[in-house]
């Protein structure tokens, strides 16, 4: 059977499991980490570093470092949340060619599917070097609270990486899946998801046999983790502004350092009251001096900065059982995902709400890459029993006249789902009809998320209000929309022209899958000639070792000096091919220069 990967492809770190004889297994990295940053960098030199190495060299590279990508998937440049993120990366944002945003590094604009691509690749690469084989299907996580923009930017990114995305989950969903697999269990779980960059909250209900139901689910895709850290930097940032009335921002390294330390410190406070933060020589006084940064956070202070955050996710909690018409009490477990839960009053707030402790039996970090492997799994597995019924987190509808939104189909309704509705056209001979279709909750179009313009095109002539075309609004399992259109009298099916709003042309998205290719077609090559190297290099330096011993024994003889003379040759052989980086050359010299060992060390050991 094929094997198909589970990757959480997460705003801070990123993990891959697959299920191997029926268990759910995490894959770790080459480091041995079961999780891997997702950081992206490109070096002075135009290399391509992705995960912890990227991680490493963050504060010295902080311009060419991307962090946290996952907020900025499948927004427009237009957005809010862009614009924060452009005024607090240490990276550049720039405006894209549809309303979309880019990275620069080093000069290169990077789409953001593109840079999502890298980590996928890279986590498909983990997943390859751990099963010795290559893998193309994959099901990728995503929060459940994304919109299709989101969702559909997601898919671009697997198709970029080379994957066959077969199927987008919800990141709580693929939580619970894990934490209810093989138990047989029935029961009504919340799962409250706090990670580095998203909050989510889904209500499910287990049922036996494997049947999992999302009753409802809510949350803020720009709340998370990395928004506490901001806090903490803020407050870091304002009190040496006190102090030295000098603003650390200004200062790309300085950003990234503060970045650092006000993520170490939020976690520390986790298991002790206090902490300090020290990050000597963090900017210069303009005056040929030093300035250091030195400041004790306390968990109660940590606590006061983010109170308002954690009140959010509460408040979602709330509307969402409201949403699920359920009790707290109707409420049998709170499964904590992600992260941010370790935090001890987001834990109190959780059990607060809820009246009953969190359940912390699932590993916040893993779980949901295994219950993605769990999915993925059942999904080419047809003796598998498990159903999967997700919902959609946002209203799907359409602008209508005077800019109100049209609910077409609501929050929460199951997936698959499909909804049709009949339109006219109101002018004689109107050839072309434009429907705006969008997502969200507000009443008030413009609030809510564009996804697309659809123009229906080419259509017969005739009076006003003759000619009705059916158009079908559909959501599949993955979350994602698309819309078909029928003329109802000819039963002819109509052309629909889309309009992307943020996402990648097709033509756009094959160019970069030739890049990424290309790139790990590269990288594939790099290290395969690495390896051939040190193998080389190491038989080389024990060859010459033993030439001046072997030399003596044998210099004698004809045979033994045309011996020597072969071997030198060989060497210098595998020398050049080294000097030339060609790692084919250098794998044919291997064997000569194994040889050549084997005979010398046979001459030494006679003697
Ligand atoms: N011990 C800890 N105490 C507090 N916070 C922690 C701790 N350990 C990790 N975190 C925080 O959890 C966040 C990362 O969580 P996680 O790996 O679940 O997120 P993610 O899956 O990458 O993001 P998302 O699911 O939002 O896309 C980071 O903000 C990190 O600082
Ligand atoms: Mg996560």
């Amino acid at each position: 059977m094929e094997k198909v990967i589970g990757i959480d492809l997460g705003t801070t770190n990123s993990c891959v499991a697959i299920v191997e004889n029926g268990t759910p297994v995490v894959i770790p990295n080459r480091g041995g980490y079961k999780t891997t940053p997702s950081m992206v960098a490109v070096t002075e030199a135009g290399k391509r570093l992705v995960g912890h190495i990227a991680k490493r060299q963050a504060i010295t590279n902080a311009e060419n470092t991307v962090y946290a990508a996952k907020r900025l998937i499948g927004r427009k440049w237009n957005s809010p949340q862009v614009k924060n993120a452009v005024a607090t990366s240490s990276y550049r944002i720039v405006e894209g060619p549809h309303n979309d945003v880019r990275i620069v590094l080093r000069d290169k604009e990077f789409s953001v599917p593109e840079i999502s691509a890298m980590v996928l690749q890279e986590m498909k690469v983990i997943a390859e070097d751990y099963l010795g084989e290559s893998v193309s299907k994959a099901v990728v996580t995503v929060p459940a609270y994304f919109n299709d923009n989101q969702r559909q930017a997601t898919k671009d990114a697997g198709e970029i990486a080379g994957l066959d995305v077969i199927r987008i989950i919800n990141e709580p969903t693929a939580a619970a899946l894990s934490y209810g697999f093989g138990r047989n269990i029935e029961k009504t779980v919340a799962v409250y998801d706090f990670g580095g960059g998203t909050f989510d909250i889904s209500i499910l209900e287990i049922g036996a046999h494997g049947v999992f139901k999302v009753i409802a689910t809510a949350g803020d895709t720009f709340l998370g983790g990395e928004d506490i850290d901001a806090r903490i930097i803020d407050w870091l940032v304002s009190g040496f502004k006190e102090e030295h009335n000098i603003d650390l921002r200004q200062d790309r390294m300085a950003l990234q350092r503060l970045k650092d330390a006000a993520e170490k410190a939020k976690c520390e406070l986790s298991s002790v009251r206090e902490t300090e933060v020290n990050l000597p020589f963090i900017i210069s006084s303009g005056r040929n001096e030093a300035l250091h940064l030195q400041r004790t956070l306390t968990r109660q202070t940590l606590e006061e900065l983010s109170e308002d955050l954690v009140e959010r996710t509460v408040d979602i909690c709330k509307q969402t059982l409201e949403d699920a018409k359920l009790g707290k009490d109707e409420i049998e477990e709170v499964v904590l995902v992600g992260g941010m839960t370790r935090m001890p009053k987001i834990q109190s707030a959780v059990q607060a709400f809820f009246e009953k402790e969190p359940n912390k039996g699932v590993h916040p970090d893993e779980v949901v890459a295994l219950g993605a492997a769990i999915q993925g799994a059942a999904l080419v597995d047809d003796k598998q029993e498990m159903v999967l019924l997700d919902v959609t987190p946002h209203a799907l509808g359409i602008m209508t006249f005077g800019s109100y939104f049209e609910e077409l189909i609501p929050q929460n309704t199951t997936v698959p789902t499909h909804r049709t509705k009949i339109f006219t056209t109101s002018r004689d001979n109107q050839t072309a009809v434009k429907i705006l279709v969008m997502q969200g909750e507000s009443q008030r179009a413009e609030e809510n998320e564009l996804l697309g313009e659809f123009i229906l095109t080419g259509l017969r002539r005739a009076p006003k209000g003759q000619v009705e075309i059916e158009v079908t609004f559909e959501i599949n399992a993955d979350g994602i929309v698309s819309v078909r259109a029928k003329d109802l009298e000819t039963g002819l099916e109509q052309s629909i022209q889309v309009t992307a709003t943020s996402g990648l042309t097709r033509e756009e998205i094959k160019t970069m899958m030739d890049n990424a290719k290309d790139d790990l077609v590269d990288r594939r090559t790099t290290e395969e000639f690495e390896a051939a190297k040190q193998e080389a290099e190491k038989l080389i330096g024990e060859i010459e070792k033993l030439f001046p011993q072997v030399q003596q024994i044998v210099a004698s003889s004809d045979f033994g000096r045309d011996a020597i003379e072969k071997a030198r040759a060989i060497v210098e052989k595998a020398r050049a091919a080294i000097e030339r980086r060609d790692a084919a050359a250098v794998k044919e010299q291997i064997e000569g220069l194994t040889r050549t060992h084997r005979m010398f060390k046979g001459v030494v050991a006679k003697t």
